[in-house]
């Protein structure tokens, strides 16, 4: 199993939504998402999963959630309620958020931690929004002590990419090739 982070986060402060939205918006960063984790396991926390729009309908979607009720929108959606679901699990993981899944596996310091994190950053004004502020510093302060960036960083409105791969770990070619295709298609 590899798992694979995917973020895009607000230069400087690592904010990656308010409230339940993501507050600013880059159609061609949305593509490029929706071509890293289409077809993919995507993993997200039960608050994003509300935000997914239908398109992501018909992927495989394992939602965290404390609920072991919680009713899930398509029979191919699962509700997960401990981690321990992944440990031993053999298909590669996409985790797509928010800040609890990122913060969750991120800070587990073992097994759970993201293999490759696709690391986007917005460099522009972000928009009001009602709520919270959520950011990622702890992921990212994490990212920087533990992986290593791999390849080019790749620049499209405003939005930067990197991979990051992390350091000791054996990533298979295929997972980078997809990565790297599905950002240059942009
Ligand atoms: N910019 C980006 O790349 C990006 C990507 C995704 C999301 N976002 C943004 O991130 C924000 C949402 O993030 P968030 O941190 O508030 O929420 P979240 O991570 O999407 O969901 C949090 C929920 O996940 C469940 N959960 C978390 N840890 C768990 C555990 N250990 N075991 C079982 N369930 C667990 C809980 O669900 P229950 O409450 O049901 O127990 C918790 O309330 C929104 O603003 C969204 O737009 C941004």
């Amino acid at each position: 199993m590899t798992k694979v982070a995917v973020w895009c986060r607000h230069e400087g402060d690592n904010i990656i939504g308010i409230g339940d939205s993501i507050p600013w918006r880059v159609p061609s960063d949305l593509k490029k998402f929706g071509r890293i984790v289409t077809g993919q396991n995507i993993v997200v926390g039960r608050k994003t999963y509300e935000t997914l729009p239908p398109k992501f309908d018909k992927e495989t979607i394992f939602v965290l959630s404390g609920q072991e009720d919680y009713e899930t929108r398509a029979p191919q959606h699962q509700v997960v309620t401990k981690t321990k679901f992944f440990k031993d699990m053999e298909d590669d993981l996409y985790l797509c958020g928010g800040a609890g899944i990122y913060n969750l596996f991120m800070g587990d310091g073992g097994k759970l931690m993201p293999d490759v994190i696709v690391d986007c950053v917005y460099h522009g004004e972000m928009q009001q929004a009602d709520g919270e502020k959520v950011d990622i510093s702890s992921s990212v302060d994490m990212m920087r002590k533990k992986y290593m960036q791999v390849g080019s960083v790749y620049e499209e409105d405003n939005v930067t990419t990197a991979i990051y791969v992390k350091r000791g770990n054996f990533v298979e070619q295929r997972i980078l090739k997809h990565i790297i295709n599905s950002i240059i298609n942009s």
